[in-house]
């Protein structure tokens, strides 16, 4: 069976395409490599012995996709990560987010809607719940204002899904509502590889951790919680992968039960800025140098999953630790640095 997996050179693709070749599927990447660089291709391919085939376009061109549609009739399945994913960015620039995370998913459901049967996973986020009133988080907690444009794609994108498939009863979709994906393959052939400074917290922790950063900001310790930082749920990328092919052969074999469904992928453990500090230390033997700043805006309080409904319908759930997780980014960043 062949897959196609958009932005699948990039941070989670990547992993995903490594799980989708282990479990013996044929897999096309659709990437402009705005975001990521071809040679993670060698990577993929040094992990699994197999080159998967690549074409680079960008999903904004209607005219590319329609022809990439009309060459591969043979698409099995469709997992859509290509998009843009940084919040701060979208605040500044918009329309950049609605135009690429929106409309590329519009042209992708128009050419699945008239394929006839068609699975379709798409790469949406915990962003969507915004402060969530209770935790753990489930998957019925209501989705609130989007604190950034990248949220409110999200959402919005969500939202497209689900009316497609109310009217277009062969097409099959998953929405996973990804927590904090962190680390890398446990080879070390693959990993996070933010342009520029980090954003997120692990790469700028294994970046300080090695002498790239002179030191990390923590963004606020006087929150509500037990040691006053923020609390996620810091997800392996290789379990994190792992629940699409889960999701991707749940709709391939029908086993869902309605044609659009949503799942929460994280750990079901909250873990504060200072335990992931703390977990860096441990796995690295490194003292890593950080200072208390002010909050960053549009961070929320705390968010981590209740995977109760992936667990018992996917039949997955994330095996790796945190500290699992920490010593693969660490592993990463030192071999990338070296
Ligand atoms: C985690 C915690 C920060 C950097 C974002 C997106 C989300 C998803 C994952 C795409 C927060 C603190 C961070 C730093 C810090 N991306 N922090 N110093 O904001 O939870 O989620 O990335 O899907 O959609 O919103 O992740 O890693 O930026 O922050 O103290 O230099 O670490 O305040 O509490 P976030 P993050």
């Amino acid at each position: 069976m062949k897959i196609l997996v958009t932005g699948g050179l990039g941070f989670i693709g990547s992993h995903t395409v490594v799980e989708l070749q282990n479990e013996g599927f044929d897999v096309v990447i659709i990437d402009n490599c705005s975001n990521a660089s071809e040679d993670v291709l060698d990577g993929i391919t040094a992990i699994t012995g197999e080159k998967p085939e690549f074409e680079k376009f960008d999903l904004r061109d209607k005219t590319k996709v329609l022809d990439f549609f009309s060459r591969h009739k043979d698409i099995d399945g469709v997992i859509h990560f290509a998009a843009s994913k940084a919040v701060g960015e979208s605040v500044e620039k918009p329309l950049l987010y609605y135009e690429n995370n929106l409309s590329t998913l519009v042209y992708l459901l128009q050419q699945l809607s008239q394929k006839g049967k068609s699975h379709f996973i798409f790469s949406s986020s915990c962003t969507v719940y915004g402060q969530a009133d209770e935790m753990p988080i489930t998957e019925n907690a209501p989705v609130k204002p989007a604190e950034s444009p990248y949220g409110n794609t999200k959402q919005i994108g969500e939202e497209i899904i689900r009316d497609s498939c109310k009217v277009t009863p062969e097409l099959q979709a998953i929405s996973l509502r990804y927590f904090n994906p962190m680390g890398a393959h446990p080879s070390a052939k693959i990993g996070e590889l933010p342009l520029g400074v980090p954003q997120n917290l692990v790469p700028f922790i294994t970046q300080t951790g090695i002498g790239l950063r002179e030191q990390l900001s923590v963004f606020g310790d006087d929150y509500p919680t037990e040691d006053g930082t923020c609390i996620r749920d810091y997800i392996h990328v290789v379990d994190l992968a792992k629940a699409h092919v889960v999701a991707l052969k749940r709709l391939l074999e029908s086993k869902n039960e309605k044609n659009y469904e949503v799942f929460n992928v994280g750990t079901g453990t909250g873990s504060s800025v200072l335990e992931v500090i703390k977990s860096f230390e441990r796995v690295s033997g490194v003292k890593l140098n950080y200072k208390i700043v002010d909050r960053r805006p549009g961070d929320v309080i705390s968010a981590y999953a209740d995977t109760s409904r992936a667990n018992r319908t996917l039949g997955w759930k994330a095996e790796s630790t945190l500290d699992d997780a920490m010593r693969s980014a660490w592993l990463w960043e030192k071999k990338i640095r070296a």
